[in-house]
């Protein structure tokens, strides 16, 4: 039936019907915003999960940090075993003395940046001496370049080289050019500003070295 302002209006049962609809569709409607609430709750737990396991030290990141312990048994004098198995992800140089090496740390060397070793930073106060080292003719290193962290490489033998003609054996990190003696000292006016970190360590015999750990906190 028409009125006479000319909009046809449906009939009353087909009324009815419509808000029937739209009251299912309202409960439609809330079920759906229930249920997408829930599933994203849902979500929510399920990201946090591995979030909060991340938090947990993993059996990963306990063995980077563990003790690293080096059998120096076939290191020969006047050689580097190394780098060695990384401690803390920071390769380890060990290296060798020979006796005349032992003595010539002895002598001051002006040429040297901190030849007494007096930044603490640097090393554990066991190895504030000539060698930075507890046995004089055995040194370990942190091997990381102190200017940007490259890995030096050793040049152990008293001998003219291409980038120093009165070398007396050390390191030499070609990234940029600074130079370390055989215990691990910075060579003055080199890029690099400190001698080579010294990481702490003890023997437990002749031969097993444990990085990571010293007398004091074993
Ligand atoms: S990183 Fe060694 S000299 Fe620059």
């Amino acid at each position: 039936m028409s009125h006479g302002d000319g909009i046809a209006q449906p009939p009353a049962e087909q009324l009815a019907g419509s808000i029937d609809t739209g009251s299912i569709n309202k409960q439609r409607r809330y079920f759906l915003i229930g249920a997408t609430a829930v599933v994203g709750a849902a979500g929510v737990v399920g990201a946090a999960v591995p979030f909060v396991a991340s938090w947990s030290p993993s059996a990963k990141a306990r063995a980077l940090g563990a003790p690293a312990t080096i059998d120096i048994s076939k290191l020969q004098t006047g050689e580097m075993l190394g780098p060695t198995p990384a401690w803390r992800g920071q390769p380890i140089f060990v290296l060798s003395r020979t006796p005349e090496s032992v003595e010539t740390l002895k002598v001051a060397n002006d040429n040297l940046a901190d030849p007494e070793s007096t930044n603490p930073e640097q090393q554990p106060a066991f190895a504030q001496n000539a060698w930075r080292s507890l046995r004089p003719e055995i040194g370990i290193y942190v091997g990381l370049c102190t200017h940007l962290g490259c890995s030096p490489k050793y040049y152990g033998k008293v001998q003219p080289e291409p980038f120093d003609p009165d070398w007396k054996g050390g390191f030499f990190c070609p990234c940029h050019g600074s130079r370390f003696d055989l215990a691990g000292r910075v060579v003055k006016s080199v890029p690099a500003p400190d001698n080579l970190p010294v990481p702490p360590y003890r023997f437990v015999s002749d031969t097993v070295v444990v990085i990571g750990e010293d007398e004091e906190t074993a």
